[in-house]
């Protein structure tokens, strides 16, 4: 698999095979020295034309731990700040000899652009409102880890909050149902889709009367960046209905698990602190995003393709 753009794309047995990977690369990532030399001379670089914190880093670290080389391109120092344009800056960057761009953009559908620019892999780390496929590849192998399941049949996972302006819903959405989960959205009517009828989804406007069915609660942010009209009349109101607390977090059935990708909007969907909660999985998500994002890199850059029998090679 050369580029990892969408879930759609990979498809079943490309996330399956990546989940699988995760799993080995998770192994590296407990050795006392977690890196291995599977992808050396190969270079890495992070595109991001939008903000993070733990993809970006998360990318920068799996692909370090693999031993390739990196570059970071940051915005504000370079010279799309004189006009260049992304086709030239890709262009640019290509000349130098990479092999991947790991790429996060406002728009959707740039890293299929982008593909059209350079022979490198593209994996993308976020386009708009459109993908987000190593969150929805890190959130399956989580949900796995803590179950202890190979597939998700038979789990009922609640996706709360603004899936409008959400790219980790639309991934998320496809990869869980993919892999045989029952998906309810819960969302104010304003945050949805029309496009969510046809969705293979359950939709509800009720948080409250959901609670006690799910194996996943999964949070997530309240995109205001994102937000060009007033799509919530009242902040205040949204928290009361959306925003877990306590209270709700009571309501969940023994054994249900809290997840969100991050950020978290503290006081706005989150008035609980998952590090005091024995159900959150938030942690176990940035932790597995390195071992997830390895597998990824290591599938569209090494020799051998996605052989797992090349990292066992290559890693003892
Ligand atoms: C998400 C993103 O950027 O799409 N965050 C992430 O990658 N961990 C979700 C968000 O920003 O709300």
């Amino acid at each position: 698999m050369k580029h990892v753009r969408s879930i759609g794309e990979l498809g079943l047995d490309g996330v399956r095979r990546l989940l699988d990977l995760s799993t080995h690369m998770a192994e590296i990532n407990s050795r006392p020295v977690p890196k291995v030399p599977a992808l050396r001379g190969r270079t890495v670089v992070s595109l991001f034309l939008e903000d993070s914190t733990r993809t970006r880093l998360s990318f920068e670290t799996a692909a370090k731990r693999l031993s390739a080389e990196t570059m970071t391109f940051s915005v504000s120092t370079s010279s799309v700040n004189k006009g260049e344009s992304l086709r030239d800056t890709i262009e640019t960057i290509t000349d130098m000899g990479v092999d991947a761009f790991v790429v996060r953009h406002k728009s959707s559908g740039i890293p299929w652009q982008i593909a059209k620019w350079t022979s490198a892999s593209i994996i993308n780390a976020g386009d708009g409102a459109h993908q987000h496929p190593t969150q929805a590849l890190v959130d399956c192998y989580t949900i796995r880890e803590a179950f202890g399941c190979a597939d998700l049949e038979g789990r009922t996972i609640a996706i709360v909050g603004d899936i409008r302006h959400s790219r980790v819903a639309r991934s998320n959405v496809e990869a869980f149902t993919m892999l045989g989960a029952r998906v309810i959205l819960v969302a104010p009517s304003t945050l949805l889709l029309d496009e969510v009828e046809h969705w293979p989804v359950e939709i509800r406007t009720e948080l409250d009367t959901t609670l006690g069915e799910v194996d996943v609660l999964y949070m997530l942010r309240l995109q205001s960046e994102r937000m060009s009209q007033g799509l919530i009349p009242h902040l205040g109101e949204y928290a009361t209905r959306f925003g877990l607390n306590a209270q709700r977090v009571a309501r969940l059935r023994n054994g249900a698990r809290i997840m969100h990708p991050g950020p978290m909007n503290r006081g706005v969907e989150m008035h609980v602190d998952p590090s005091e909660l024995e159900q959150s999985l938030i942690h176990r998500q940035v932790a597995n995003g390195v071992s997830v994002r390895m597998a990824v890199l290591f599938s569209a850059l090494s020799a051998g393709g996605e052989s797992t029998s090349v990292l066992k090679e290559v890693a003892s």
